[in-house]
């Protein structure tokens, strides 16, 4: 088992974009790289700068990142990895993951999965002209686990970086709990490196995962991250004294943050409100207050909630 295990934070579309990933990383250390959330399938004719601006690398100047792709379309997947590259990229990962409808039903994301020889199609196309690493993350399969069960031995000969597996079905969206068995099936079906993703809520469950899965040494935290920002400093054994000033600090530098780049109370509020989905479970349970949060129109009503959040006893 090594000892220092890699840590990931997963890409959450919404809410890890650049600006809280390096927020983030400066209040909450523990986290050895991100994965950025995946930029718009759009056809390369269409390519517009401000695709890339949540991979600026001005933007990223704090914890180490690898951008994302979702595209099928072999060309335009290059045309965008190699605009990555010009800004300094080294490696890429292609998105086989997504269970979102509006991807699945585009061949794209976790609905490419029950089509292998288009995956294989699309890496023999993209892999000889791609001046980059590629890695993948994926799914088990969009409709049953057979999918990457089967596809994974014909990975074997493309030189990927490494394979993420989330795992769960694509039809399961984020219910039910992951396949542990499933992934230890794909551990032993590739030869390349895999990283664990998936339910890492806590550091006794994180211990077991590593127990279960000894030759595994890079893990993606994701949700588990945003409920308990200082999951990775745990896993890690870092000292993280006076948690409840910490997490206010952060908040506040967010906040103002988002309050000077997003126009209008709603789209600062829609922001904030996406995080407390998950950041609510930090708290001991309090639906009066979660309820007032998610209740708020203004940014008055909001700093009021705060304020009485975060000067509660810790
Ligand atoms: C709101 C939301 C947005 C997500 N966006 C992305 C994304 O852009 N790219 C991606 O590969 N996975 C995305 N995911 C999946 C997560 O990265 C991760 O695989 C999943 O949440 C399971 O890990 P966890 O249990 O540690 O959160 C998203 C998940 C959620 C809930």
């Amino acid at each position: 088992m090594a000892e220092t295990p890699h840590l990931i934070l997963a890409p959450i579309r919404g809410i890890t974009d650049c600006y809280f990933r390096s927020i983030f990383h400066r209040h909450f250390p523990g986290f050895d790289s991100a994965l950025a959330p995946f930029i718009n399938p759009q056809r390369h004719s269409n390519f517009q700068p401000k695709q890339l601006k949540d991979l600026l690398p001005e933007a990223n100047q704090e914890m180490v990142v690898i951008p994302q792709l979702l595209h099928a379309d072999p060309e335009d997947f290059l045309f965008l990895a190699g605009r990555l590259h010009d800004l300094g990229y080294t490696q890429v990962n292609w998105n086989l993951g997504c269970p979102a409808r509006m991807v699945t039903r585009k061949k794209r994301g976790s609905g490419l999965l029950p089509y292998p020889e288009q995956i294989l199609a699309f890496l023999d196309q993209v892999m000889p002209r791609l001046s980059m690493e590629l890695s993948i993350k994926t799914r088990l399969g969009l409709e049953n686990k057979e999918e990457l069960l089967h596809l994974l031995p014909r990975l074997d000969d493309y030189p990927l970086k490494e394979i993420i597996i989330h795992g769960r079905l694509g039809k399961q969206m984020y219910r039910g709990k992951t396949d542990r068995e499933a992934f230890g099936l794909c551990l032993e079906q590739s030869r390349h490196p895999i990283v664990y993703n998936g339910d890492i809520n806590s550091v006794p469950g994180f211990r077991e995962l590593q127990q279960q899965f000894s030759q595994v040494d890079r893990w993606m935290i994701g949700r588990g991250a945003l409920a308990n920002p200082f999951l990775a400093g745990e896993i890690k054994g870092m000292d993280q004294p006076n948690r409840l000033e910490h997490l206010e600090n952060f908040h506040r530098e967010l906040y103002l943050c988002y309050r000077e780049l997003l126009s209008g109370e709603a789209h600062l509020l829609g922001r904030m409100k996406q995080l407390w989905v998950y950041l609510s479970n930090f708290f001991p349970p309090q639906p009066k207050t979660w309820k007032q949060i998610k209740k708020c129109h203004t940014e008055l009503q909001y700093q009021r909630v705060m304020e009485t959040l975060f000067t509660a006893k810790e």
